[in-house]
């Protein structure tokens, strides 16, 4: 039995991390990178430090436009799939890499496994929501990491391959947590940085919304962050470096501290360290809600509606004086958080043993 599975982008490898560990000893995985990130800091080091398989291919497609990005990765994985003739394709989420994955093998007949199904922000102007809508349609395997992504797929026609498998990133942070905190050389991060626990605000930016209309939406975001009493830590997307180098160069912003994008070991001591998270990411929105950290998204909607609930997540428009209002007056209630709607922390189990055993395989 053979699993083709297509990563790309950083979130793709934190979450192949645990469910690649899980497939081991049940079937041959062949893993292709697409190269859509390529930095050290954004790719290598999360295959060194999460124990990745190396990629048997990378198409080192890169940076450009959604079509023509998405269209080299498509031709390279064709390429690849005609050469390996695998029974199932694995995906990730919903970024470009996702798409031309679940895409080329859905025409070769291949069935399509789509970790995170059913998510569903209703912005279709999202590249994000245009991939996974396509994806999800063209799978075979729904992996939903949680009810309300059921309901979504339902609404939509889709029950067939459909099952909660839970999140497969809250099996990378139960995981991975615990390998950070027994890492002295990891935990020097803080001393690193000149921060103390709790005692600093961290931010990440990368959505195309709040990067994508010029410097407008990064400025009003920083005065804000420039107003809060604590110290902004902001592991910087290589997307939104330029605009956010610029901005402090101009606006000589003092409470901001710009870094390199960090490792995932040093993210989770970050964010758990963290007295708040403030971002535009899906995966850190969850991150902190499993790590019992205060967020406040800056967006108009979230996928992640469960994290919601009790105020431990709100949603911030972009202006300065909403993510003022919610970073500074938002207390979450410790008593309204769920039993726990993300799984119980063996998502990728589940997954792997689903996809492996061929006499359970959802008809096509
Ligand atoms: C992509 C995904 C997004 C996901 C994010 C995770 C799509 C449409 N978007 O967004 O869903 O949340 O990854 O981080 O697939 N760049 C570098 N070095 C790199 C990677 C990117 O410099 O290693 C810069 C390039 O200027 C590039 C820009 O970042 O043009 C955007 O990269 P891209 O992969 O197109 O989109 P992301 O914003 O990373
Ligand atoms: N992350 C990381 N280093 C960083 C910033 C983020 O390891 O400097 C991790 C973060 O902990 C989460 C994932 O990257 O697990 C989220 O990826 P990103 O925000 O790029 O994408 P999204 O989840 O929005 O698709």
């Amino acid at each position: 039995m053979k699993i083709v599975t297509v990563v790309g982008a950083r979130p793709q490898f934190i979450k192949a991390s645990v469910v690649s560990a899980a497939l081991k000893p049940l079937c041959t995985e062949v893993l292709v990178h697409t190269g859509q990130h390529y930095d050290q800091n954004m790719s290598e080091v999360f295959f060194e430090e999460l124990q990745i398989p190396h990629p048997a291919y990378n198409l080192g497609v890169g940076s450009g436009t959604h079509g023509r990005q998405t269209g080299e990765m498509l031709i390279g994985i064709e390429k690849i799939l005609f050469e390996e003739k695998p029974d199932v394709m694995l995906v990730y989420g919903d970024t470009n890499s996702t798409l031309a994955g679940a895409l080329a093998a859905s025409k070769l007949h291949i069935p399509v496994a789509h970790v995170e199904a059913g998510l569903r922000s209703y912005n279709m102007r999202m590249p994000e929501e245009q991939n996974r809508i396509l994806s999800d349609h063209i799978s075979t395997w729904l992996f939903c990491p949680t009810q309300t992504a059921v309901k979504n797929l339902a609404k939509e026609g889709i029950t067939k391959g459909v099952s909660v498998s839970g999140d497969v990133m809250l099996d990378s942070v139960l995981h991975f947590r615990e390998v950070a905190r027994q890492n002295p050389e990891k935990r020097k991060i803080y001393e690193q940085l000149g921060i103390a626990p709790k005692a600093y605000r961290l931010a990440t930016l990368h959505r195309a919304e709040t990067t994508d209309g010029g410097e407008d939406a990064i400025v009003r975001i920083f005065d804000a962050f420039e107003q809060l009493p604590q110290r902004v830590v902001i592991p910087i997307h290589p997307r939104t470096r330029a605009l956010a180098e610029e901005a402090i160069r101009t606006r000589g912003y003092r409470n901001i501290q710009l870094i390199d994008p960090v490792g995932y070991l040093e993210m989770l001591l970050l964010t758990s360290g963290a007295c708040q998270v403030l971002t535009d990411s899906g995966g850190l929105q969850k991150e902190a809600w499993f790590m019992e950290v205060p967020c406040v998204t800056l967006r108009s909607e979230t996928e992640w509606v469960e994290t919601m609930e009790g105020g431990w997540n709100v949603l911030a428009k972009l202006t300065t004086a909403d993510i003022l209002d919610k970073a500074l007056h938002t207390v979450p209630n410790a008593a309204a958080r769920q039993a726990q709607p993300f799984g119980d922390g063996h998502a990728s189990e589940k997954i792997a043993r689903a996809v492996c055993n061929e006499k359970e395989w959802p008809k096509q």
